[in-house]
Formats: structure tokens, C-alpha cells, sequence
């Protein structure tokens, strides 16, 4: 809820204690916007304001204005919840612990203006208790002063929980006493940029502690208690994540005998067959709980290669002693006997979703990130889940246009989208199994963000959606709502010393197809707020004065549609624009020659002539993959004059999305003689790292039936979302 300012007359009484005044005044003009994030699950707001600065309100004077109480026997309210009224009186917050104080005071600094609090009732509580970020150390290295400045944003937005991805192939990053080498010898590397390092570098190599020009470092244990003190006081508890048995390249240099060959570079998963893997990991596991009080410890579980293990006497042995079917249960093997390790501590293990196969271990704790169904499966079998699936949750993925972004991993998460995740949607889980969805989490992976500034600017304003999902009832959750609130934050955040991403004025194009009116209305949205738009739809650049968007632009046959944000009269950024046609394809039928692609048919098999075009990401459920030939003949009902075909595709190389080679168009009256009517090459080279678009379009003068369109698969995917027809 975001209340404006307002205005009327003035009533104000003052009253001293020791040192300081509280005024509380009603009906005056005060600047009371209130942007709280997240949003609470109830407030009231009433006209008036009590002044008080924040000295007054989180200094130590005791004061009769000012009263903050904890009572454990308060069970009607919640764990970390609270409940807080600011009146005439003054200030009351009660919490039953003192997490629940923690948080009421972060609403009270949030609710704080120059001009004092204004007057509200609230009653708060997470619908979550689990809400996280994640960050990895390994692929680049972040020293304790950043984490600390993340511990601190999070805790001003109530996020409780940092996951940290301590190991890696990257580099080792945590001081553990009895295994000198992993930092000494695993936790530096040749060059700094992992891009270079990793996806280019032919001599990948680590280097010792100490050699000049080495990148790398490493927390000691003096830095994990600084981090877990400050952590401590901001009520966020921080999970080590100690990566078994694959993503462990870097242990195998430091210690060789721990992989299946026994010798540094030739495998990224320990050998399960050699007892000294399982030795090392309780050691290491040992030192983790000595340093880390969270009852979760993750284990990783993530992506192990599993090859090395098809060939090596050690594991096949183990596996044949143990009755272990395959690959699988081996890994299964060793998560089990960490999980009995964990426990046997009065600890508990979480690890990412691939610890599901060859038997989950019957305590283990699930992070669904290769989508939910894991995290849905796991919570229907009675275990516990946090929620961070990759689609909505990897910070780590573009936030705006890749093409004017920098250099990110791929996908595409604007914040509007990371909004939109709902850990558990009504009706997905029964009551008993929706328990065990424990939370959600964000996670930041680091193999492209090689500085503190861009760490942030990936990270925030996106954790703040995080935070909110993870904090308000779904019901009280709104986008139109949240984005004025988040748009306020921006200078919060940067008051806090980070550089978040100033939120785009990219307009994102949402359409509805109406078949029955034969018409197109589309809708524009900005993540800033307050946003001025004009719009143009001749594909002329947009100006002061062409129109302002309202409410949809009804489109009838086509339209270019161009649209900017302008402040002050001026156009910010560049224009958005979308090529809209309500065209003569649109419901006809389609049949396809190629195989499909279940995972990559949006929208099924008519999208390619629904009138809906695709986005940025080929995620959006309006584009479809293809990993042949595209092939396919559309018909169009009977013999039709037409004089254009366009088909329009994607590239973005990184998930092995390709340009076709070539798009031939065929058109026939009967459906059993096609006539070639031209082949279009692409003019885009497969080499093209950036995301990019090519439409191709044939025109001419055709008698036809029936419209047949193949593309040419060259590797990869082919992604397209409509072929358009007049
Ligand atoms: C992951 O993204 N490999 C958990």
C-alpha cells in the first residue's frame, strides 16, 4: 500500500522527555508517503503525523513515547511477527521474540520521514520463514565488507536467511585447518575474469597463494565469525554451502588423490569409491559446524559429471558391494551419508534438487531450482523444500534488454517477472504438504559479475521482489502496487552505499488477441513510476507530442507500434517497439512435418498463428523451439491471394538458440504440388554471442491454398513465435 501525501490544518502538542521532544501533530502537511517493502499483512493508516527523529526512535533514552516490549507469551502472534501502533501517544511495538522487535523496527526506520511517523496500526507476519538470497563466492571472490553491506540490505527488507556458495571449481574460499592446501593452493587462479579464465582459457591453471598476479582469496575463519556476528545482530542466518561431489575441480589440485584418476585436472566429482572422499568431507564438514550455527549445512549436489565414476574400479567396486544400480545411487550414496553425518550433529542437509535421484535421503532438505516440479514432488513425499527456480529466481540472468545490459549468463528476470513468482500457488499442495515449502530464495551466481558494483546491481532492487514474495500474503501482493514502492527505494538503497540497477524505461508489451473482433489491443507497462508514455504507431520515434498512453492501443490490421518513457519533456532511453498484425493467418490451421519439441511448444501447436509475438526471452511462452528442420504447411481454407509470408526468429547462442541456415517458402492450390517461391539466408553468423532477431519475409503475388514454411536447422534450436500473413 503506498498512501500519498496529504494535507489540512494543523494540531500539534509537544511534550518533553529528558532530552527529548515528541511532537505529534494531526492534520497538518506532512510528507507521509509510505513505501514500506515488504508490504505488511495488515495496516491501517490515519491522518497525522508523531515527531520524532530516528535518534529519538532508536536511541537509548527510555521513554514513555517510545515503547518496544517483547513478551514470549503472546502467542497470537507470530515467531518473527510484530505488532506496531504509532498514535498521538506515541510509538508501541510488541513482538513475542526478538526478531519479531527486529523487524517491527525495520518497518518503523522504513516508516520514518524528516517530518516524523505516521500514524498507522499494523499487525505483521511472513507468510514464509524461510527467505533467502544466495551468493557465490567462487567464481568471484567477494570480501566480508560486501557481504556484510548485503546483510545489511536484507535485513532492512526482512530477508533472514544468506545461502553461501562457498566452493567451486573457481576456487576454494573458506580457511579450513586441516586441509592447508584447499586455500594455499585451490583458491587462486591465473586470471581474474572468469569468462577468460573458464570459458576461453585452453590453460585454465590455479596458482599458489602468494604468486603475483594470481586472482583469488578466501575467507579465514576470523572473517566467517565477523560475517556470522554481523549476521547475528541483522537476524539473518547464513547456510554454508560446501559442494559434494561434483563442482569440485579445484579440490582435486590441492588434494589429487580425492578424484578417480588421481591427478589434478581430470574430473570435476570426487571419487565415491575411495573412503578418503568420505573422510574429507566429514572433516571439512566437522570445521563448517564449528564456525556456522545454522542448522542447515548444504551439501551441493548440483551437476556432478558422473563419467569418471562409469570407469573407475573404486566406484564400480563400491557400487557392486552397496548393490548400487547405477550413476545415480552412487551420487545418492554419498549425499545419504552426509545426511546421517548432518543429522547425527543435530544438524540438517539441504542441496539442490539433483539430490532427488538415485533416492532422496529421508531428512534431506530440497532447493527446487531446476524449476518446481522437484520442489512440489518433494514436498508431496513429506521433506522440506525452499523454492528458487531458475526462470524467476537467478539474479544472475538479464534484468532488461540483454542487448543493452552487461555481458550476463543469458535468460531474462525483470524484476516485473521475479515479482511475479508465487513459491505456492493456491491449490498446488494440500495443507499438510503446502508445510513443508519452507520458503524462497534468490541466487546469484557470480560467473559473469566480477566487481562489488555490478554484484549489486544485479542483486538489487530484484532481492526486494524476493523479500516481498517471501514476506506478504499472496492476496496482498500487486505489481502496480509494488512498482511505486520499489521505484522509492532506489535512493534508499543507494543511501545504504550500493548501486542498484536504476530500474528500466524499457516498456514491456503485453497483447490480447481478439478473434471474434478481429482485433489487437496492446498494453504497455514501465517498472519506473511515475511514467509518462507516448506512443507512436507508424514506427515514427515517439515525441512530447504524439499520444499519451492510457489504457491499451487498439490495433485492427497492423501497426509499429514505438513507445518511450519522457520525463521533463524529454524521452529517456530509447524507444520500445513491437510489429503488431492481426493478419490472415491468424486461426487458420497448421500442420507440422518436423518432430516437436514438447518443452519448447508454447502456447501448442497454433501459437505460430495466435497473433501473439514473443519477447526478449524465448521463455515468454510465445516463441517454440525446434531442435530439427522447421516444417510445416498451413492452410489456409481455400485458394487466397497473398502477397507477403514472414516468418521472424531468434538467436541467442548461449542456451544453443540459432538462426536458421535458410527459410524457404512453397505455395499450392491442392496440397500435393508445391511451388518454390524463394529461399532467404540468414545474414546472421552463428558466432553472434548477442541476442538478435531476423525476420524473413517473401513477397509476391500467389494463388494459394496452402503455405508451406521450412527452416533449415543449423545446430542447436530454432525459436520463432509467428508467421505473419497477408
Ligand atoms: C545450480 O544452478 N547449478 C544450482
Amino acid at each position: 500500500m503506498r498512501i500519498p501525501k496529504h494535507a489540512s490544518k494543523m494540531f500539534c502538542g509537544t511534550i518533553l522527555v529528558g532530552s527529548l521532544a515528541f511532537t505529534s501533530c494531526e492534520n497538518q502537511t506532512f510528507n507521509t508517503e509510505i513505501n514500506l517493502i515488504p508490504e505488511p499483512s495488515e495496516m491501517s493508516i490515519s491522518s497525522g503525523i508523531f515527531k520524532i527523529d530516528s535518534a529519538g526512535l532508536l536511541g537509548s533514552t527510555p521513554s514513555k513515547q517510545v515503547r518496544f516490549q517483547i513478551d514470549p507469551n503472546l502467542s497470537e502472534i507470530s515467531v518473527e511477527g510484530y505488532t506496531l501502533k504509532v498514535d498521538r501517544e506515541g510509538v508501541e511495538l510488541t513482538a513475542r521474540t526478538e526478531a519479531g522487535l527486529f523487524y517491527g523496527k525495520q518497518t518503523l526506520l522504513q516508516l520514518l520521514t524528516p517530518d516524523g511517523l505516521p500514524f498507522v496500526q499494523i499487525t505483521d507476519s511472513p507468510r514464509f520463514a524461510y527467505r533467502g538470497l544466495h551468493l557465490d563466492v567462487s567464481r568471484h571472490f567477494f570480501p566480508k565488507e560486501e557481504v556484510m553491506k548485503i546483510l545489511n540490505a536484507m535485513a532492512y527488507y526482512k530477508l533472514n536467511t544468506l545461502h553461501l556458495h562457498l566452493t567451486d571449481a573457481a576456487g576454494w574460499r573458506i580457511q579450513i585447518d586441516k586441509y592447508p592446501k584447499l586455500t594455499s593452493e585451490a583458491s587462486h587462479r591465473t586470471q581474474s575474469d572468469w569468462r577468460e579464465w573458464w570459458d576461453k582459457g585452453t590453460d585454465r591453471k590455479y596458482l599458489k597463494e602468494g604468486t603475483p598476479g594470481a586472482y583469488g582469496g578466501y575467507y579465514t575463519k576470523d572473517d566467517i565469525r565477523d560475517i556470522l556476528a554481523y549476521a547475528k545482530e541483522k537476524h539473518v542466518n547464513v547456510i554454508p554451502e560446501i559442494e559434494f561431489p561434483g563442482h569440485s575441480e579445484e579440490v582435486f589440485v590441492a588434494y589429487p588423490e580425492l578424484c578417480c584418476a588421481g591427478k589434478p585436472y581430470t574430473s570435476s566429482d570426487f571419487c565415491i569409491g575411495n573412503p578418503k572422499s568420505f573422510q574429507f568431507m566429514e572433516d571439512v564438514l566437522t570445521e563448517v559446524m564449528e564456525l556456522f550455527p545454522s542448522v542447515y549445512i548444504h551439501v551441493g549436489g548440483d551437476e556432478a559429471s558422473k563419467a569418471a565414476w562409469k570407469k573407475c574400479p573404486k566406484c564400480q567396486a563400491l557400487m557392486k558391494k552397496e548393490g548400487l544400480k547405477d550413476v545415480n545411487e552412487l551420487q545418492s550414496y554419498m549425499i545419504h551419508h552426509a545426511d546421517e553425518f548432518l543429522t547425527s550433529k543435530g544438524r540438517k542437509m539441504i542441496g539442490w534438487d539433483e539430490i532427488m535421484e538415485g533416492g532422496l535421503s529421508p531428512q534431506a532438505t530440497v532447493m527446487s531450482w531446476r524449476g518446481e516440479s522437484a520442489g512440489f514432488r518433494t514436498a508431496r513425499m513429506g521433506q522440506d523444500v525452499v523454492m528458487t527456480p531458475g526462470n524467476y529466481m537467478y539474479l544472475d540472468f538479464y534484468q532488461a534488454d540483454p542487448r543493452k545490459q552487461p555481458f550476463a549468463i543469458g535468460g531474462y528476470t525483470p524484476i516485473r517477472k521475479v515479482y511475479s513468482y508465487n513459491p505456492l500457488p493456491k491449490d498446488s499442495l494440500s495443507a499438510e504438504e503446502a508445510k513443508h515449502i519452507l520458503g524462497v530464495q534468490a541466487n546469484t551466481w557470480t560467473e559473469y559479475i566480477t566487481t562489488p558494483e555490478h554484484l549489486e546491481y544485479m542483486m538489487f532492487p530484484r532481492a526486494l521482489a524476493v523479500a516481498e514474495i517471501g514476506w506478504t500474503p499472496q492476496e496482498k501482493r500487486d505489481w502496480q502496487d509494488f512498482k511505486p514502492r520499489v521505484n522509492a527505494q532506489i535512493p534508499v538503497l543507494r543511501k545504504m552505499g550500493l548501486n542498484p540497477y536504476p530500474l528500466s524505461y524499457e516498456l514491456d508489451f503485453s497483447m490480447d488477441v481478439d478473434t471474434l473482433d478481429k482485433k489487437i489491443t496492446v498494453y504497455l507497462d514501465a517498472e519506473k513510476y511515475p511514467a509518462e508514455i507516448h506512443y507512436t504507431t507508424d514506427g515514427s520515434i515517439p515525441t512530447q507530442a504524439s499520444p499519451v498512453y492510457k489504457d491499451g492501443i487498439l490495433v485492427k490490421d497492423s501497426a509499429d507500434i514505438r513507445a518511450a518513457i519522457f520525463e521533463q519533456g524529454q524521452m529517456m532511453g530509447e524507444p520500445s517497439e513491437k510489429r503488431i498484425d492481426y493478419h490472415r493467418g491468424i486461426g487458420k490451421s497448421i500442420h507440422f512435418n518436423n518432430r516437436l519439441y514438447p518443452g519448447y511448444m508454447a502456447g501448442g501447436e497454433q501459437a505460430l498463428l495466435d497473433g501473439y509475438r514473443g519477447g526478449l526471452t524465448y521463455l515468454d511462452g510465445r516463441w517454440q523451439g525446434y531442435t530439427d528442420n522447421l516444417d510445416c504447411v498451413i492452410d489456409m481454407g481455400m485458394p487466397t491471394p497473398i502477397h507477403s509470408v514472414s516468418i521472424r526468429c531468434m538467436q541467442l547462442t548461449g542456451p544453443w538458440v540459432y538462426q536458421p541456415l535458410e527459410v524457404e517458402l512453397l505455395t499450392s492450390e491442392d496440397g500435393k504440388e508445391y511451388v518454390s517461391q524463394g529461399v532467404i539466408p540468414t545474414t546472421i553468423s552463428p558466432d553472434d554471442a548477442m541476442l538478435n532477431f531476423q525476420t524473413y519475409a517473401f513477397t509476391g503475388n500467389w494463388q494459394a491454398r496452402y503455405i508451406q514454411l521450412k527452416a533449415k536447422n543449423q545446430k542447436g534450436f530454432i525459436f520463432t513465435d509467428e508467421i505473419v500473413i497477408w
